[in-house]
């Protein structure tokens, strides 16, 4: 089983992977945590290309190549074969970022972005999507508790474009709603990790009966 999680800034999602993978891991499952952009030698590399605050001549065009170069490379090498394996791989961001972030964020063409991404991940998609939804300004708040000189390029990116990322989110998911689980990443952090381990039960009995 492939799942992925997904949102705005400062939604809670690497708490989340870590409470998820620990409760499969002590269910026998084979457990994979990765992330996105990265998850590779090569894409942890173009994640430092991607992601350094001095890039600001960065084009919309470059950005999308090198998201989707990384992922391509990521599927390849770690995911699909941990997925032959019979294991579960959960990954912090995925395509539904792209689509997000350059599509709704940057307001690039979504057919050109699905294509694109299409051919990156060679038609892999996600059996379970976690939406970690949250406003805008409450994610920034809690990423400003660290230390806003470390924020990331997409992360200085102004208000309006972090409203179009979150509605960018919210549409995907209304799109597909057998795939995505959207949740508010207000609640606590153990509500939270209890919703989604019932999705995720239903979806291995359901796997499992196949
Ligand atoms: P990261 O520090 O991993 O952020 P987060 O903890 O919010 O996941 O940085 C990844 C950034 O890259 C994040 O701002 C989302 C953005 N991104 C895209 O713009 N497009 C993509 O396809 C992916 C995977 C991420």
């Amino acid at each position: 089983m492939f799942v992925t999680f997904e949102g705005p800034e400062g939604s809670g999602k690497t708490t989340q992977i870590r409470l998820l993978a620990s409760w499969l891991t002590e269910r026998r499952h084979d457990v994979l945590m990765t992330r996105e952009p990265g998850g590779t030698r090569i894409g942890e590399g173009i994640r430092s290309i991607l992601l350094m605050p001095e890039h600001t001549e960065m084009h919309a065009e470059t950005e999308i190549l090198l998201f989707s170069a990384a992922r391509a490379q990521i599927v390849r090498q770690v995911i699909l074969p941990h997925l032959a394996g019979g294991g579960v791989v959960l990954c912090d961001r995925f395509a539904d970022s792209t689509l997000a972030y350059q599509g709704y964020g940057r307001q690039l063409h979504l057919d050109t972005l699905r294509m694109i991404t299409a051919f990156a991940t060679g038609g892999l998609t996600p059996d379970l999507t976690i939406c970690l939804d949250l406003p805008v300004l409450e994610g920034l708040r809690r990423k400003q508790s660290g230390d806003a000189a470390e924020w990331n390029r997409m992360e200085r990116e102004r208000l309006e474009f972090q409203e179009r990322v979150r509605g960018g989110f919210l549409a995907l998911a209304a799109a597909e709603p057998a795939r995505w689980l959207v949740l508010d990443a207000l609640q606590p952090v153990e509500t939270l990790a209890t919703e989604i381990r019932a999705r995720v039960r239903s979806k291995l009995s359901l796997a499992s009966n196949e």
